[in-house]
């Protein structure tokens, strides 16, 4: 049977099984999306009461860079689907899995390896593809680091490590002397490989967008493209705090920008929304980074389109068709914990759902730091302009507190 084309019944014998692999934000969407479409979940990260855990089937806690532990929990589970939610996962464990036909990996896992790593994506898209980016080298040393920004990149440029996200390890600099502490920053942000940065040349862009595209199944079977409606943001420290949809964008631009992201999603391959992250100058475009599942910056979607990104996803996986409209111009603003502390409680949500055309997320994550996204404000206006002061007029009036 060909489970892409039926749903079973949860907890039968016949249930349709997805795992998520990471169970934050995002994943928790993802599932509550999968739940209504009466498909069996199974939650797992590397804590317990993660977001998604608190709505999943089953919920599993274990090392997801193990590959034999991840192996393991995959014999256990039997999964369908298995989905990536973050990037830190044992990859090479999940070509294995593809490869033996034990689960389809989505969007298919060699996405996921080649968008763990820096490297693995930048290669891919400039020199293979031939996209435009910014100019980047690699570095295994505070040396070779050196040498790269002064042989190749130049100042102002931007030290990170291959394999981090949201910003961790990330600093821009301007001059010689910030290059040592660049790199020391790098190394304690880096998440696994304690000794790799790549360096990028400073894009002056005019703004950033994510454009997110979906590669779902057609009625007659053939994988079609479909672009939403292009997300701007504002990143601060690397981390996005603010989003909104549409972003206004010149004709050439929106059009350089759907042939990038076509071309390194059709690379990619597999079924699913990836979020195409790229820096726009007047009506050029360049390509920066790619997920291969929902973005950060598009919760503004649960807002503003008919299926948010987590619904796209969802149909996308399971073979089903989708409709990336938009239904108004829409916000997100993030809300940090702004406190460090387990348990922590939320003041101030009746004033902040008094803004109007507003809507509220928290998480529900089990400890605060006062940097963690601990959830998001959305609000709709009658354009981008409003919608922003709404969400963050919401956002604003959320007070974390000790419980
Ligand atoms: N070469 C560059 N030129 C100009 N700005 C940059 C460049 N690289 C990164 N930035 C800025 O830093 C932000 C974060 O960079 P990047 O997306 O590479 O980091 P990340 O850790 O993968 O973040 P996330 O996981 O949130 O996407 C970008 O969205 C952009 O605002
Ligand atoms: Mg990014």
């Amino acid at each position: 049977m060909n489970k892409r084309s039926v749903i079973g019944t949860p907890l039968s014998p016949s249930a349709t099984k997805v795992m998520l692999l990471g169970s934050g934000e995002l994943g928790k969407e993802v599932i509550i999306a999968l739940q209504r479409m009466g498909v069996e979940t199974i939650a797992v990260d590397r804590y317990a009461d993660a977001p998604g855990q608190q709505v999943a089937h089953r919920a599993h806690v274990i090392n997801m860079a193990d590959g034999q532990a991840l192996r393991a929990l995959i014999e256990q589970e039997r999964p369908d689907i298995i989905v990536p939610e973050i990037e830190a996962i044992a990859t090479d464990m999940l070509l294995e899995i593809e490869q033996l036909g034990m689960a389809t990996v989505i969007p298919t896992a060699r996405a996921a390896k080649l968008t763990m790593n820096r490297e693995g994506i930048r290669c891919l898209a400039a020199e293979t593809l031939g996209m435009p980016t910014s100019p980047y080298a690699f570095g295994n040393s505070l040396n070779e680091l050196r040498a790269a920004i002064d042989g190749k990149i130049g100042y102002p440029c931007i030290v990170k490590p291959v394999m981090s996200s949201s910003g961790k390890g990330q600093s821009r600099i301007d001059h010689a002397g910030e290059v040592e502490a660049a790199w020391n920053y790098a190394a304690s942000g880096s998440r696994v490989d304690q000794g790799r940065v790549i360096v990028e040349g400073v894009i002056q862009f005019d703004y950033e967008i994510t454009q997110l595209t979906v590669r779902a199944l057609d009625v007659d079977g053939t994988v079609k493209t479909h672009f939403c409606e292009p997300i701007g943001h504002v990143q601060v420290h690397g981390d996005y705090v603010e989003s909104w949809q549409p972003q206004a964008m010149s004709p050439m631009a929106l059009q350089r920008a759907r042939d990038i992201a076509k071309k390194i999603t059709d690379d990619l391959g597999g079924l699913g929304i990836f979020g195409v992250e790229l820096f726009i100058q007047g009506d050029d475009v360049w390509f920066s980074e790619v997920s291969p599942r929902p973005h950060d910056t598009g919760m503004v979607t649960m807002c503003s389109q008919k299926q948010s990104e987590f619904d796209l996803h969802a149909r996308a996986i399971l073979g089903l068709p989708v409709d990336i409209s938009l239904q108004a111009p829409g916000a997100s603003a993030v809300i940090y914990g702004q406190l460090e502390a387990p348990g922590i409680a939320f003041s101030g949500i009746a004033e902040a759902l008094s803004v109007p055309q507003s809507d509220l997320r928290l998480f529900g994550k089990p400890e605060s730091f006062i940097r963690r996204r601990m959830g998001v404000a959305l609000a709709n206006g009658v354009d981008t302009n409003e919608a922003r002061g709404r969400a963050k007029l919401a956002a604003s009036r959320v007070k974390p507190i000790q419980a």
